[in-house]
C-alpha cells in the first residue's frame, strides 16, 4: 500500500429539506454570492426560488449566472470570472450537477489568477487559491460536490480536460435526495454509470496489499447495483434515491482510492466522446469501461477474477480463469443495459469514422492510465472493441 494523506474538507449536509440551510452555510463565507446554475430545471422545480429566499434571509446579496451546459464550456467560465471580478463577489454557489459545479470551480480558481484560466487545464499552471464554493446538488453522478477536480470543454478545438487542485474542494455541499426525484431515468442511469466508473478507476490497480480498500470498493459497487434499478423503477423512492446519492459522493471523495495507484484511462478515453459528440459522460463510460476491461484483463487476471466473483457473484472456474473474467465483464455490460444505457458506440449513435482522431487526441499529452499505460494504438483498439 502506498503512503497517503486523506483530507476532505467538504462539509456534507444530507437529508430531506437541507437546501433550506443554504443561507446559513453560505453566510459564513461572505455577503455577496454568485448563484451559478444550468439550463433551468431549478427554475421549473421551484428550487431556485427556495435557495434565493434562504440566501436573502441570511442577508446575502445575489448575482446570478445561469446557462451552464452539460459538458460545461470554457466561454461561460470566462464570462463568470469577469462577472465575479466586476461585482466583487465573495463566494460561489453551484446549484445543479457536475457540470454546474465544475464550471463554478473553474470560475473560483480563475478569479484570483492573473493569467487565462485554461492554463490550469492545459497543464501550464497550478492553482494556489480559490474563492470559497458551496453546492446544492441535484444529480448524484460526478461526485464533484466533494472532489478537488473540474472538467471543462474548450470550444476552440473541442478539448475536454480535467484539472485537480486541493483548493477546489467545495466548502460545503447540501444533498437532499428529494431533489433527485425529478431526474429522468436516463440521467439517473448516466449518474449511476459515472459513480460505478469512479470506483472501477480506483479498483483496477497493480498496487499489492490493498485488500481493505478492495473490499470497500466491492461493497460500494454491490450497493449501487442493488439500489440503481429501484431508483429508476420508482423515481420517488426516497430510500433508493438516498442510497444512490450518498454512493455518488463516496465513490469520488477519495476515500476508496487511498493507498492505491488509480488508473483513469477510461475517463480519458470517454472524454473524447463527450467532447466531439456531446455524449453524456456516464453513457460514454458505459460504452468505454467494458471495452477497456476486455483489452487489459490479461495484465492482471487475478484482479479481474476477484471483481467477477465478489461484485457479481460469478462462480469461479478454477481451471479457466478467463471464463470467469469474461463473465464478470458481461455482467457489468448487462447491468448497464438493464438500467437503459448504451454499451456500444452504435447504440449511442456514435459513428466509427473518427476513432483514429479521437485516439490521437486522447494520448496527445502522453500515455493514458497506469494499470496498463495506453498509447494511441491501444486506445484505438479499445474504441474498436467498443464498436464491435
Ligand atoms: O442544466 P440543468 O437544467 O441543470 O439540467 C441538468 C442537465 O441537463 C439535468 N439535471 C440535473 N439535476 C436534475 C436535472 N434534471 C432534472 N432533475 C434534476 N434534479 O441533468 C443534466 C446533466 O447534468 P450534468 O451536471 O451535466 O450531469 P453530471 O452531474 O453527470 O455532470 C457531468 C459532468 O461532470 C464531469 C463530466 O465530465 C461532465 O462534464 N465530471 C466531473 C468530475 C469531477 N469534477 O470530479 C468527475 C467526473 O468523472 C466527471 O468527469
Ligand atoms: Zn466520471
Amino acid at each position: 500500500m502506498q503512503n497517503f494523506t486523506f483530507s476532505n474538507i467538504t462539509k456534507i449536509v444530507f437529508g430531506r429539506g437541507v437546501e433550506e440551510r443554504v443561507g446559513r452555510e453560505a453566510a459564513q463565507y461572505g455577503r455577496k454570492v454568485l448563484l451559478h446554475y444550468g439550463g433551468g430545471h431549478i427554475v421549473r422545480s421551484g428550487l431556485k426560488a427556495r435557495v434565493e429566499a434562504s440566501l436573502r434571509e441570511a442577508g446575502l446579496e445575489i448575482i446570478e449566472l445561469g446557462g451552464v451546459q452539460p459538458n460545461p464550456r470554457l466561454s461561460l467560465v470566462r464570462e463568470g470570472i469577469e462577472l465575479v471580478r466586476r461585482e466583487g463577489i465573495d463566494l460561489i454557489l453551484a446549484v445543479g450537477g457536475g457540470s454546474v459545479i465544475d464550471s463554478a470551480k473553474a470560475i473560483a480558481i480563475g478569479v484570483p489568477y492573473d493569467g487565462d484560466v485554461w492554463d490550469f487545464f492545459a497543464g501550464r499552471a497550478q492553482a494556489e487559491e480559490s474563492l470559497p464554493l458551496g453546492v446544492v446538488l441535484t444529480i448524484p453522478a460526478a461526485g464533484s460536490e466533494s472532489s478537488p477536480s473540474a472538467v471543462i470543454t474548450n470550444e476552440d478545438g473541442w478539448l475536454k480536460r480535467g484539472y485537480t487542485a486541493i483548493v477546489m474542494r467545495p466548502k460545503f455541499a447540501l444533498l437532499n435526495p428529494e431533489l433527485t426525484f425529478s431526474l429522468p431515468a436516463y440521467q439517473t442511469a448516466c449518474g449511476v454509470a459515472d459513480m460505478t466508473a469512479h470506483i472501477l478507476e480506483r479498483y483496477f490497480t497493480n498496487e499489492p496489499d490493498v485488500g481493505f480498500s478492495d473490499q470497500l470498493c466491492e461493497a460500494a459497487l454491490r450497493g449501487i447495483i442493488q439500489e440503481a434499478p429501484r431508483a429508476i423503477a420508482e423515481p420517488e423512492d426516497y430510500g433508493a434515491r438516498a442510497n444512490i446519492m450518498w454512493a455518488g459522493t463516496v465513490a469520488h471523495n477519495d476515500l476508496l482510492g487511498m493507498g492505491r495507484i488509480e488508473d483513469w484511462a477510461s475517463h480519458g478515453i470517454e472524454h473524447e466522446l463527450s467532447a466531439i459528440y456531446d455524449t453524456a459522460h456516464g453513457a460514454g463510460l458505459a460504452i468505454v469501461f467494458p471495452a477497456w476491461m476486455k483489452y487489459v484483463y490479461k495484465h492482471n487476471p487475478a484482479r479481474f477474477v476477484q471483481f467477477a466473483v465478489r461484485v457479481f457473484g460469478v462462480e469461479q472456474d478454477f481451471f479457466n480463469p478467463e471464463r470467469t473474467i469474461l463473465e464478470g465483464i458481461r455482467c457489468l455490460e448487462e447491468f448497464f443495459r438493464r438500467i437503459g444505457l448504451p454499451v456500444r458506440l452504435q447504440e449511442a449513435d456514435i459513428p466509427a469514422d473518427r476513432l483514429e482522431e479521437m485516439a490521437a487526441k486522447a494520448t496527445a499529452d502522453g500515455p493514458l492510465g497506469s494499470f496498463v499505460p495506453l498509447e494511441k494504438d491501444d486506445v484505438l483498439a479499445i474504441y474498436q472493441l467498443a464498436n464491435a
